[in-house]
């Protein structure tokens, strides 16, 4: 598997296993999904003190403490800030003592004693950003996290907490799929008819590039906000169509040429892939041998516009005339 490096400071494997939905499995698959990754040349782990409120870091901690030595080869990176105390309720608490000590919990159940990475979860209307200043101060100066970013921040939020801060923020973790693509639309705002053509999120992926801050893509594979795999989804006749054909052309699954895809993009984006199931887990790992041309990137992308009803229909090239 070929390595990035993420904020151009950290080195890591292009893809990197997601442990959200880990805490579903029981603790032996969860620990054999680990190591097949490993095996396959993932070295980047990516968790949240909310994935089954604690859980699936829980599973982590054991299969480290049961694999001695593997922590020194892969990179760990948890988050902290929602906070679910009903079903109903959403909060968000990005304050000083709440990011340290989860932090803390997270080393706890992890059973290390360093993140490489961490991570706010979700942008905080209420943010004070001299207190997550002074909590990365702090995390950073014991040694408790080495490189800190965020996730789901639009631009302007960004811009706003770097500014207070003293740590340089060198990940967004942001919603990215073949089928899901708000992050980069901005960009291809062209190709998008007049009432889509809108920019949801102040152009981020463009600023982040600006300034080496790596995208990592949750939900590689959903549509909507976990709707579903969009394979063999009937709102993405297109796109199916053409992710078939090409995988058929290059001798991978469909799943791997959604990976490429996300891959093939050169801000490289590093895409958090959530399978429980190892064996699809090598089959998508495939993903980092396939080269997607141009063409066939759009043609993606355009297909996903399509089935979407968010294409600008027309033709701006007209004719010549005979
Ligand atoms: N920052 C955030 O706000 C945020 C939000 C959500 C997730 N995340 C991160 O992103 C990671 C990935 O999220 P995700 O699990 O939603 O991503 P995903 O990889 O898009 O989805 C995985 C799910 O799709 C199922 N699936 C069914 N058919 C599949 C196929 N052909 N190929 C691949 N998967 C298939 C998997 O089932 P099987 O397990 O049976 O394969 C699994 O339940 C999470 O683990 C977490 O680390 C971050």
């Amino acid at each position: 598997m070929k390595h990035i490096m993420i904020g151009g400071v950290l080195e890591a494997s292009e893809m990197a296993l997601g442990c959200m939905r880990d805490c579903r499995i029981p603790f032996e698959d969860a620990e054999k999904l680990t190591l097949t990754a490993y095996e396959e040349g993932i070295t980047f782990f990516d968790h949240a003190d909310v994935y089954g409120f604690g859980a699936s870091e829980e599973y982590f901690g054991r299969i480290l403490e049961r694999n001695p030595g593997l922590r020194n080869h892969i990179q760990l990176q948890s988050k902290c800030a929602l906070i679910r105390d009903t079903e109903k309720t959403l909060a968000i608490d990005t304050s000083k003592e709440h990011i340290i000590e989860s932090v803390e919990n997270s080393l706890k159940r992890l059973k290390t004693d360093y993140l490489d990475t961490f991570l706010l979860h979700r942008a905080d209307t209420l943010i004070e950003p001299e207190e997550v200043a002074e909590a990365f101060d702090i995390l950073h100066s014991s040694g408790k996290v080495r490189y800190f970013g965020v996730s789901n921040f639009k631009t302007m939020d960004l811009m706003f907490l770097q500014s207070c801060l003293n740590q340089r923020l060198i990940i967004n973790q942001m919603q990215l799929s073949v089928a899901h693509t708000e992050l980069i639309d901005p960009t291809a705002s062209i190709q998008l008819n007049e009432i889509d053509n809108v920019d949801r999120n102040g152009g981020v992926l463009t600023y982040m590039r600006m300034n080496k801050i790596t995208a990592q893509a949750w939900s590689p594979f959903q549509v909507r906000f976990y709707g579903g795999v969009f394979m063999n989804d009937d709102g993405y006749p297109r796109l199916n169509a053409a992710v078939n054909r090409m995988a058929e052309e290059k001798g991978v699954s469909p799943s791997a040429i959604a990976i490429a895809w996300i891959l093939r993009h050169p801000a490289k984006i590093q895409p958090l892939i959530g399978t429980t199931n190892k064996e699809r887990l090598k089959d998508i790992c495939t993903a980092s041998g396939v080269e997607l041309s141009r063409l066939e990137w759009y043609e993606l992308y355009s297909a996903t516009l399509y089935d979407e009803g968010r294409a600008q229909i027309g033709n701006s090239n007209p004719k010549p005339a005979k």
